[in-house]
């Protein structure tokens, strides 16, 4: 059994699937606590062992009745750990103890009129009347021994809340941890507080941590990193050099397929600001040469994938020929989509065109216990720019698979020129960070205008916006006619040969994000 003092100041969050337990990791760790997700069926062995501050356990999309539901074992519950259920997790954790859990004749799904006892632990100093949001067709309908009711829902009086204080047990049918239930993140922090883990997870304590793990992995090696231009391999760029300084080399290759300044602000955070070893190769010509003539999207991705892994390979045999290992800017929902962080392989999303993984390196992975906006936090923290920081989802491809039709020089310097303006009026309307992907398209067709007393045969642009939570499924964004307007007007404007600005409202599905 953990005590207060041998604790460690981690909450694990039992994983009864869909995608429930890494919002509640990421609500824990807004509250500065560090946390981890767990497969549900950890044992109890391995609990004691490891000697988490608390545990909760997650919703998850079945029925503790059905054949081979997901529970836990018992004798996590005997521990002494604090543990919190949360939807689900209630109901497997009433069941455990001896209460009962039926189908219910009021299932309750979306805002919930809850009534709760301030005067709890769990709902201390929230008011006894609030909106939750519910999703469930079974309930808790008999708590168990030696738990006080503390919330209820509904004209049925379901039981909502519960809690024994003295084993320090708490849970709710609702769900604490979606915007939807405005007082649920007090209710993960009444969690913590009752569990005594302290706030400790911090923007520098995660430097400082990751710093320490990066010179005890590398000692004296060299180590060599990929920069894309992305948000991952900055900051892990960035926290490896923080680390060992000198032993690191960047290689940037400039495959000419960016955004506007994108290889600039490469130069000049890494080369200028931080001075680190940064070694940038001009591969625009090589690309442009590679790509002349070939319209069809799986091959211009293939030759943008092979051509990147080339250059790359030979400027790090030149530059960083001794270098031991590589820095990846793997992330926490990587591997816990890859199976708990356990696989440590190379995603070729995270590079530039991805690299072959028979690569002889050992990995170094500094963000692979980090959320995106966590990465986001570090990298602000260790000064890199604010637009590398909170740059969209960007493809390997890069433009490349935003010109219909074939990439040419004269096509790039079109796109970018009008992507540039839809970015920087999307920002100026305060919509950038809602916004998951904006970017201009531009399509392999001509439309006819007429500008002053000219007709024009000219070039049209699409603009495409959407709001995404991971890219998966993604909905076209709400951009207000005024600012779609004045895009418009500033890129015909602005940019010579584009005569039209059109804006795309399809969602994913049945789109794609990106056109190629
Ligand atoms: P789609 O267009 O399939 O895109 O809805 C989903 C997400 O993936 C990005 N994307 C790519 N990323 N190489 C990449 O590294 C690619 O070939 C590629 N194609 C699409 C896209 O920008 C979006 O975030």
């Amino acid at each position: 059994m953990s005590s207060q003092s041998d604790q460690h100041d981690t909450v694990f969050v039992l994983d009864f699937g869909a995608q429930y337990a890494q919002v509640i990791a990421r609500r824990v760790r807004e509250a500065h606590v560090y946390s981890e997700i767990v497969a549900h069926d950890i044992t109890a062995a391995e609990v004691a062992e490891r000697r988490p501050a608390g545990l909760i356990l997650s919703g998850g999309p079945k029925s503790v009745h059905v054949e081979g539901a997901p529970s836990i074992d018992p004798g996590i519950l005997d521990l002494g750990v604090p543990v919190l259920g949360i939807c689900y997790g209630h109901q497997v954790m009433a069941q455990a103890l001896g209460g009962r859990v039926a189908k219910t004749d009021a299932p309750e799904f979306g805002r919930t009129e809850f009534t709760g006892d301030p005067s709890s632990t769990l709902l201390a100093d929230q008011p006894d009347s609030q909106t939750v949001w519910m999703s469930h067709n079974d309930a808790v309908v008999e708590a168990p021994e030696g738990f006080a009711v503390i919330g209820r829902t509904g004209v049925s009086q379901q039981i909502a809340a519960m809690e024994d204080p003295s084993r320090r047990l708490f849970s709710v049918q609702y769900h604490p941890e979606v915007s939807h239930t405005p007082h649920g993140q007090d209710v993960i922090k009444s969690f913590l507080h009752a569990a005594g883990a302290r706030p400790s997870w911090t923007a520098l304590n995660v430097i400082d941590e990751a710093v320490e793990a990066i010179r005890a992995q590398v000692g004296d090696g060299q180590v060599l990193c990929g920069l894309s231009g992305g948000v991952d391999s900055a900051v892990a760029a960035a926290l490896v050099h923080r680390a060992v300084g000198d032993q690191l080399t960047c290689v940037f290759v400039d495959h000419g397929l960016l955004r506007h300044n994108e290889a600039e602000q490469v130069q000049q955070a890494f080369g200028d600001h931080f001075d680190t070893h940064l070694v940038t190769v001009d591969a625009k010509e090589r690309f442009l040469t590679a790509l002349a003539g070939v319209t069809e999207p799986e091959e211009k991705r293939k030759i943008i994938g092979r051509e990147f892994i080339r250059v790359f390979e030979a400027a790090s045999l030149e530059h960083a020929g001794d270098a031991k290992f590589l820095v990846q800017g793997t992330l926490y929902p990587d591997l816990i989509e890859s199976g708990h962080g356990t696989a440590s392989t190379i995603k070729s999303h995270h590079n530039v065109g991805g690299l072959p993984d028979d690569l002889e390196f050992d990995l170094v992975e500094p963000l692979r216990w980090l959320f995106k906006d966590e990465v986001r936090m570090v990298g602000e923290e260790l000064g890199l720019p604010e637009e590398m920081v909170w740059r969209q989802p960007f493809p390997g491809p890069g433009l490349g698979v935003r010109i219909i039709g074939e990439v040419t020089q004269e096509r790039l310097d079109l796109l970018r020129a009008a992507d540039r303006i839809v970015l920087a009026e999307l920002k100026r309307a305060g919509l950038e960070r809602e916004i998951w992907q904006s970017f201009a398209v531009l399509p392999a067709i001509r439309s006819v205008g007429v500008q002053g007393d000219e007709r024009t045969y000219g070039h049209p642009i699409i603009i495409r916006a959407v709001t995404s939570e991971d890219a998966m499924t993604a909905d076209f964004a709400r951009i207000p006619y005024d600012v779609l307007e004045k895009i418009a007007t500033r890129v015909i404007n602005e940019v010579p040969g584009i005569n039209r600005v059109a804006y795309d409202v399809t969602s994913k599905p049945p789109g794609t994000i990106e056109w190629e």
